[in-house]
């Protein structure tokens, strides 16, 4: 090797500082309002206090709802994120489509809060947040209380195959 000249050490300087800026370039990144922001949530502590008093009674307020007969959210309610079709089935839900929250802004925040929050990393990964316009177009479609069975595991199977969700997301919890 060739002895490190001036020049080869000026680069590995430059080289160093480059990283250090990319560093905090990313922890500017990860901050807790970029975070939000990217996650679609203008205020998030709206998002969230909407969730407790609109769906907590029922999901649980961190989203764990087991052993109930309600489906736990927590970990696990980004995979409906995985195509157009599993997310509109969650924005037809009739809890979530009749909510009395009646601004479609809001309650995409709050749907936003849902996913990426209470679903941590179970979002797959470079899905967009929702939208007003999104909610607005989804819950005109409100599934009825009927079909809600058979619409779950449609879209159960359709997040297994195309986002590789686990099989226990076919059940109501994960029974650990
Ligand atoms: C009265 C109790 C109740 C309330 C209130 C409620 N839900 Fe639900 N939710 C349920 C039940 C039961 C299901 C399962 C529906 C079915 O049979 O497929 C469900 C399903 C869901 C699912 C689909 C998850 C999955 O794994 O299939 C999501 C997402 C969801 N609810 C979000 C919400 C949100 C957001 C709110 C508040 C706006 C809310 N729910 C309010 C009872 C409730």
């Amino acid at each position: 090797m060739r002895p490190r000249g001036p020049i080869a050490a000026r680069a590995t300087l430059g080289l160093a500082i480059l990283t250090l800026l990319l560093a905090g370039l990313a922890r500017v990144e990860a901050s807790p309002q970029a975070t939000a922001a990217s996650q679609g949530m203008s205020d998030p502590a709206l998002a969230r206090s909407d969730y407790i008093e609109n769906c907590g009674g029922c999901h649980g307020i961190t989203g764990s709802s087991a052993p109930a007969q309600v489906p736990e959210l927590r970990g696990r309610v980004g995979y409906f994120m995985c195509t157009e079709e599993t997310r509109a089935y969650i924005l037809r839900l009739p809890n979530v489509a009749h909510s009395r929250i009646v601004d479609d802004g809001q309650l995409a925040e709050l749907m936003n809060y849902v996913v990426y929050v209470l679903g941590k990393d179970s979002v797959p990964a470079g899905r967009a947040p929702f939208t007003g316009p999104e909610v607005a177009r989804e819950r005109r479609q409100a599934l009825s209380a009927a079909n809600l069975t058979d619409e779950r595991a449609r879209n159960v199977a359709i997040a297994m195959r195309e986002c590789g969700a686990p099989a226990t997301l076919g059940a109501m919890y994960d029974p650990r």
